[in-house]
């Protein structure tokens, strides 16, 4: 196994568990949705992974190696690149500059001071920048770029660390339908190509069904599915998401606006009865 996770609880100082004992194992290479409603624990979860946030009890192991309770983070880190759905660039630095800046984890101190990258680093930034489709961007400043183009920045960043996992944080949430799908086949294609794991957080359940194989879903901090997308029905959903009337929800998609059937976005939806 790649990733396993075992019996992982988080308590954050407030008092309730963000995450109550989840176990998971993830195979090398296999790209793994993580869906839930809001509170469930999705960004805890991920971020328990790469200990951005500590977790209360439970262990982590990355190919076998211990994550938690380790004190050399620099080392496990780099093995697990992060794409955030702010993106979470430095605006006032170039493309080139944002996407080297994944080498952190590998150049010395000093060096990532004076950001003097290896020829070598550069080499591999181009390489990845035109894999993403930035290469007539590399000497833009972040904050001149789209969201769409602003991910590819972060999924360069990322894949720069040579990672083995990618951990996403709803990586589309801020994009509109047609680039949320450009940058999930993006994720996807980088993961195969390379054989990267990714747990990839997402409030779209349609999206998610579309790009990936298995889903993993989260309710108030526990594992309540774990299987195959094609198997989320109904009352899967109802689990996760809770009480929905799911059939009409897939009735009413039919007769309104547009900008209502953007996927399947369950939690927060005004109960049907209200709408109109
Ligand atoms: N820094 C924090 N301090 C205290 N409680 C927190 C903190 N971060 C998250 N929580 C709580 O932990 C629970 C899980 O939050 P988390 O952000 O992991 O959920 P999520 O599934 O990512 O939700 P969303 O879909 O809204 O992003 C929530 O009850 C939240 O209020
Ligand atoms: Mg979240």
């Amino acid at each position: 196994m790649l990733l396993t996770i075992e019996g992982l609880t988080k308590r954050y100082g407030t008092g309730d568990a963000a995450l109550n004992g989840v176990d998971l194992a993830i195979p090398a290479g296999e790209v793994v949705g993580l869906i839930g409603p809001s509170g469930a624990g999705k960004s805890t979860l991920i971020r328990c992974i790469n200990r951005l946030v500590e977790p209360t009890a439970g262990r982590v192991f990355l190919a076998g190696d211990e994550v938690t309770g380790r004190r050399d983070l620099r080392f496990m880190r780099r093995r697990m690149g992060m794409i955030f759905q702010e993106f979470a660039l430095v605006e006032r630095l170039t493309v080139m500059e944002n996407v080297l800046s994944g080498r952190l984890g590998y150049v010395p101190y000093w060096r990532s001071l004076l950001r003097r990258y290896p020829a070598a680093d550069v080499q591999r930034a181009f390489a990845t920048l035109d894999r993403v489709g930035l290469l007539d961007h590399v000497d833009k400043r972040a904050d001149a770029l789209s969201g769409g183009q602003r991910q590819r920045v972060g999924i360069a960043r990322a894949l720069l660390q040579q990672p083995d996992i990618l951990l996403v944080d709803e990586p589309t949430a801020s994009l509109d339908p047609k680039t949320s799908r450009q940058i999930m086949r993006l994720i996807c294609e980088v993961c195969a190509e390379r054989s990267l794991a990714a747990v990839v957080n997402m409030h779209d359940v349609a999206l998610a069904q579309m790009f990936l194989s298995r889903i993993v879903g989260l309710r108030q901090g526990r594992v309540v599915y774990d299987g195959p997308s094609n198997g989320l029905t109904p009352e899967v959903l109802t689990v996760i998401y809770g009480e929905e009337d799911w059939t009409r929800s897939a009735q009413r998609d039919d007769d309104v606006a547009d900008e209502d059937v953007h996927g399947a976005r369950p939690h927060g939806r005004e109960p049907l009865a209200a709408v109109g």
